[in-house]
């Protein structure tokens, strides 16, 4: 939708350039967004490094951080300097949270902190029912209490958090994360258990504890917070994102391309590894980098997403485009999220021939994909179209990429110094 005076902007790619040469991968997105809103249990000041400044999310917690009272300077491109001596405010208004999922982690933050949060349900990426409840259930646990008064913010107060037993229903990345955060405040120890293990949950885990937090356990099905009284300030790198440097090398694979993909944690990337070998690329893996290249047409592969160690939903829109000209039928089920096959149309219209039942994408691999007018659906979903307009036949325009510019720092200039043909223009 056109905002008055912004104008809109969309992509442009015209495909069929194979990619080729060396990209830097920049700091996680989901681990960031955490970090930023954990800042305010500093009461003092973090330097935070690896930090991809240009994302739209990014911007968003570090506007919500200055609402609050923090002080913030963007000390150069991937450097901010966060100043959380002083929260004057308990309140993140929708202005913010209408935007991203994140801003929920200000919850777990300012409860911490100021033994109150008032914050505006948050928006981001549609994929299907987004609940908290378990969110909710951590900190009722930990002895806060739930005001129903406005339906349209989550208020929750305690004057003393305590230690207490969480066990999760679902898997959450986010609550996880959020009642990590509150816990780190609390009086005694909280075990939580059934909790999600992606690389962030771990990044999050590390830099609450860099601020003297005393967390055990992360990367584990079991986490383990002895309280603290008081945190402090500290230095820290946000590792690099696990999805960002996953769509590149499926870039690489789907243009039939070879790129060393630098900057990046192996291990963090091996189910995507995995499932690129079964689907014929080529992965040699380095210290800090891998290396893809594929010269055919991909073999079938069978994926079925799952919380980590599994295969990310969020990478499963970008394998689709991959497996879209296999050599025959693959299948991808999507367990996370009941509304994340909405790219499939977008790809229908570029030639690819998938049909969706239910949480099942049947896609029967087609000889190419043929460029025309599409839309980014949401972030993932928008990356994908990239990685299909690049192998695609013909031009390949891609509207609503708000969406990307909420993930990708720097795409533009990232695939073109990889030799693609893409640009951003005003429409
Ligand atoms: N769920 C509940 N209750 C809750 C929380 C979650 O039922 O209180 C359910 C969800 O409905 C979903 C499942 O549990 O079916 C997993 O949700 P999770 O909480 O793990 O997702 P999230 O924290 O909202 C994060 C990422 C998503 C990513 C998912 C799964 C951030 C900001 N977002 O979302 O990333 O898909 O984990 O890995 O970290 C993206 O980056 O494009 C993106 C959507």
């Amino acid at each position: 939708m056109k905002k008055e005076g912004i104008p809109l902007e969309k992509f442009v790619i015209k495909g069929g350039h194979k990619l080729t040469g060396e990209v830097s991968i920049s700091g996680s997105k989901n681990a960031v967004l955490p970090i930023l809103a954990a800042s305010v249990l500093a009461e003092g000041v973090c330097v935070i490094d690896n930090i991809p400044t240009s994302l739209s999310d990014v911007s968003y917690m570090l506007e919500a951080l200055r609402k609050l009272g923090a002080g913030v300077e963007l000390i150069n491109e991937n450097t901010v300097r966060i100043d959380t001596t002083e929260i004057s405010s308990t309140y993140v208004d929708y202005e913010i949270t209408g935007h991203l999922r994140a801003s929920y982690y200000f919850i777990g933050s300012l409860l911490g902190r100021k033994g109150h949060a008032k914050v505006a349900l948050p928006g981001g990426c549609n994929l299907g029912p987004r609940p908290i409840d378990q969110h909710i259930k951590g900190f009722q646990a930990l002895g806060a209490k739930v005001s129903g008064a406005d339906p349209s913010c989550v208020d929750v107060s305690s004057k003393s958090l305590f230690g207490s037993s969480v066990y999760f229903d679902v898997v959450s990345v986010g609550a996880t994360i959020n009642v990590m955060i509150a816990a780190s405040k609390a009086v005694g120890t909280t075990i939580i258990e059934n909790v999600a293990k992606e690389p962030h949950i771990v990044d999050v885990a590390n830099f609450l504890n860099s601020m003297g937090a005393d967390i055990r356990g992360a990367g584990t099905d079991t986490i383990k917070v002895n309280g603290v009284s008081k945190m402090h300030g500290c230095s820290y790198t946000v590792i690099p994102d696990q999805i960002e440097a996953g769509t590149f090398m499926v870039a690489a694979a789907a243009t039939k391309g070879d790129v060393l993909v630098n900057n990046v944690i192996p291990k963090h990337l091996e189910s995507i590894t995995a499932k690129l070998i079964e689907s014929g690329a080529d992965v040699e893996v380095f210290d800090d980098s891998v290396r893809v290249s594929m010269t055919d047409r991909s073999d079938i592969c069978t994926i079925k997403t799952a919380p980590h160690p599994g295969f990310p939903t969020d990478m499963q829109p970008l394998m689709a485009v991959l497996l879209s000209t296999s050599k025959g039928t693959s299948l991808i089920s999507e367990s996370i999220w009941s509304n994340r096959f909405k790219y499939v149309e977008q790809l229908q219209r570029m030639g690819a021939v998938i049909n969706v039942d239910g949480n099942l994408a049947i896609i029967h691999g087609v000889k190419k994909l043929l460029g025309t007018q599409v839309r980014a659906d949401d972030l993932r979903a928008g990356a994908a179209m990239v990685v299909a307009g690049l192998c695609a036949e013909g031009t390949t325009e891609i509207e609503e990429i708000h969406f990307i510019d909420r993930g990708y720092e720097n795409l533009v200039s990232k695939l073109r110094s990889l030799g693609a043909d893409i640009t951003r223009v005003e429409y």
